[in-house]
């Protein structure tokens, strides 16, 4: 197939250009999958212009696989382009065992991307992200240590993950205290999960408004709500899919009113002429505030469908009424309560 040329978007008002599909490696890149499948996946990113790969400290299984997977990577077949390469992490959910391996204390955030530093082999991440809000920690202490990584040249770039509008807003304020640019905000959005589209602010502006008057670029996860939003789950549940694992995708989410919401969806990308993939980022990347979509992938192909999107004609206003009928929250957002409600 042919390679669409990357098109690069910037982070808000930052000096950041990411490409407008950028690879996740949240699942697919722990030591529970051939290394060989891995390699293959993300190199044949890197080659299609894929420059940013999004990671976290618990990525794997086990925490911390995918970082040391990507760090052999940068020693071998990467070996050189560190430079050409956006590698950003995170800490908030769970990396060890007691009261330092997870949430949003100084102690942790700055131990967490220390040893995040030792898996990859590098000096520094692009952007270093506070994974999730912690309501038992002071956003001064978050976010101060967020500042010492930036300062101390471990990391360009701080971001925010599933804060939402409200937290946002704090946040930013205290950023602002510190002297803290807060470069970028990682929050869930598909088709089937619209909460930053809600207008949940105190002042009435939604997490995408927000996000877009502060200058922040936007990086919008699980644009195909996991492979829901494919066409693999429109028959039953296929052996081997994420869904089929029932870790992070419970299987009772694809209730028959779901299921109908999808088959309504992909009849819209038909009717366009791609797959649901295909039409589902680009839906996530029309809006102009979004910088980045990241997509994950267990195979080359599906890796290609999805960047396809690239190439995606504009969506007409009869399309866009359409994917409003069928486009409603589906009770696939895993990340809301434990975080963005906060
Ligand atoms: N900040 C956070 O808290 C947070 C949380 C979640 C994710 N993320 C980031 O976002 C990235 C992407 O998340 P995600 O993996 O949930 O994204 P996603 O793109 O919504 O789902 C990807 C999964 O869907 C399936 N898939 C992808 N393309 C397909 C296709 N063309 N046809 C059929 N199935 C297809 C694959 O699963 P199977 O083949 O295994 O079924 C693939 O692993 C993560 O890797 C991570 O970097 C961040």
């Amino acid at each position: 197939m042919a390679a669409p040329t990357t098109t690069f978007r910037r982070a808000g008002r930052t000096g950041l250009d990411l490409p407008a599909v950028s690879l996740g490696l949240w699942q697919g890149f722990g030591d529970d999958r051939p290394e060989e499948r891995q390699r293959e996946i993300v190199l044949h990113a890197v080659e299609r212009g894929i420059t940013h790969l999004d990671l976290a400290n618990n990525y794997g299984p086990p925490p911390g696989a995918a970082e040391a997977f990507v760090g052999r990577l940068l020693r071998t077949a990467l070996r050189g382009r560190r430079h050409e390469l956006v590698l950003t992490t995170k800490a908030g959910y769970r990396q060890w065992p007691g009261p330092y391996g997870e949430h949003g204390s100084r102690k942790y955030l700055l131990a967490s991307l220390d040893a995040s530093l030792e898996r990859l082999g590098v000096d520094h991440v692009d952007v270093f992200y506070s994974h999730r809000f912690d309501p038992r920690t002071p956003l001064a202490e978050t976010l101060g240590a967020l500042a010492t990584a930036v300062a101390s040249g471990r990391a360009r770039h701080a971001g925010i993950s599933s804060y939402s509008a409200t937290r946002t807003l704090e946040a930013l304020e205290v950023a602002r205290g510190l002297g803290l640019t807060l470069a970028v905000h990682q929050p869930s959005w598909s088709m089937l999960n619209r909460w930053v589209e809600e207008p949940t602010a105190p002042d009435g502006r939604s997490l995408l408004d927000v996000v877009g008057d502060a200058g922040m670029g936007l990086v919008a996860f699980s644009p195909l709500a996991q492979g829901l939003l494919t066409q693999k789950y429109l028959d039953g549940v296929p052996e081997g899919s994420r869904a089929s694992r029932a870790a992070s995708f419970d299987p009772a989410w694809i209730t028959p009113e779901v299921r109908a919401r999808v088959r309504g969806l992909d009849a819209v990308a038909r009717g366009r002429g791609e797959s649901l993939a295909r039409t589902a980022i680009a839906w996530v990347l029309r809006d102009p505030r979004t910088t980045s979509v990241l997509v994950g992938a267990s195979s080359v192909a599906q890796l290609d469908d999805s960047l396809g999107a690239l190439a995606s004609p504009p969506f007409t206003a009869e399309e866009l009424a359409a994917i409003d009928e069928h486009a409603v929250d589906s009770g696939v957002n895993l990340w809301g309560s434990r975080s963005s409600d906060l």
